[in-house]
């Protein structure tokens, strides 16, 4: 069966080109999807990308990826740093995770330097820009080839 990996995307994101380019550059997160498509028709696997401003959704969809994803690598934005919630909900999930940040957040004010989610992701990648998402899919996809075998 093919496998899936969910590429979650947390607030504010949907302004990805608009929002402080000098920070986070021009690449609109549809630019980041469509690279992202392309990269996994080359890996073999599925995605289904995702964005949300609202917290609950977020949980919602780690929730839905237990049933239908044997992946994740998510961007929670400032949840990141506040968010026990989708900590949470990301302990519940068996499959890797990869924690996803265009910016360098420890290049940055001293309370991005925390993430909650970092507790539970096997990897984390920050400011590699937005090709950070391939990298973080890349890592996944690697990680489930491998554990096919096991
Ligand atoms: C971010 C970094 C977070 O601190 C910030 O709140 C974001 C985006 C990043 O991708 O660099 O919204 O996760």
């Amino acid at each position: 069966m093919t496998k899936c990996v969910y590429i979650l995307n947390g607030p504010n994101l949907n302004l990805l080109g608009k929002r402080q380019p000098e920070i986070y550059g021009s690449e609109t997160l549809a630019d980041v999807e469509a690279d992202c498509q392309v990269l996994a028709g080359e890996l073999g696997v599925d995605i289904v990308f995702h964005q949300s401003n609202a917290e609950h959704q977020i949980i919602d969809w780690i929730h839905e990826a237990r049933e239908k994803a044997q992946g994740i690598v998510i961007n929670p934005a400032a949840f990141t740093h506040t968010s026990v919630a989708i900590l949470d909900a990301l302990n519940t999930f068996e499959g890797p995770v990869i924690e996803v940040h265009i910016s360098n957040v420890h290049k940055r004010e001293a309370f991005r330097h925390h993430s909650y989610v970092s507790l539970r992701a096997d990897g984390v990648i920050a400011g590699c820009g937005p090709l950070g998402y391939q990298l973080g899919l890349r890592t996944v996809a690697a990680r489930l080839i491998a554990g096919d075998g096991e």
